[in-house]
């Protein structure tokens, strides 16, 4: 497994790495965000977004879990939707089925998951076929060190 490592000194270093990190996902691919409160997990979604083109605002999924944009760019991907998921809420495997996360992953877009580690919750079995693990930690009041790990 490779991991590829980035140490952000900002919310807009971070927002721009992912932008940047974007361009060169392929379509069917899960991206599994882990870290604490306040890591920068939707900060880093931001610069997906941006990066992917879509100029929608957005907004933290917290309250309905699940939000869907459009691809703009690159070329390769535009069309496929982008799929923005917050599982904080969620606490049962039951809860966890009800997303409908095959019928998701199934359109063969990105989707982006903040807190992932609920997914370990069970009953979920990620078809994607490309699956990163986004890890991302506090090293000072504005460091956060980035972990990108592919085929979890
Ligand atoms: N290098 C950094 N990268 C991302 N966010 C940072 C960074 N430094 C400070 N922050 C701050 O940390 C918070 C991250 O919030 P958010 O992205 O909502 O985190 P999460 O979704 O993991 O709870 C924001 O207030 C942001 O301004
Ligand atoms: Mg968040």
């Amino acid at each position: 497994m490779t991991s590829t490592e980035f140490l952000s000194d900002s919310p807009a270093a971070t927002e721009a790495f992912a932008a940047q990190w974007a361009q060169s996902l392929q379509p069917d691919t899960a991206i599994l965000l882990k870290g604490d409160l306040g890591t920068g997990k939707t900060t880093f979604v931001r610069g997906l977004v941006r990066g992917l083109g879509i100029t929608d605002p957005i907004r933290s999924p917290t309250f309905t879990l699940i939000h869907e944009y459009t691809i703009q760019q690159p070329h390769h991907l535009k069309g496929l939707p982008f799929f923005h998921l917050d599982l904080y809420r969620i606490e049962t495997p039951q809860q966890l089925s009800t997303l409908g996360l095959d019928e998701i992953l199934e359109r063969g877009g990105i989707v982006a998951i903040e807190w992932a580690e609920r997914l370990e919750l069970g009953g979920t079995v990620l078809t994607a076929a490309q699956v990163y693990e986004v890890r991302l930690t506090v090293q000072a009041e504005t460091g956060r060190r980035i972990t990108i790990t592919r085929g979890i």
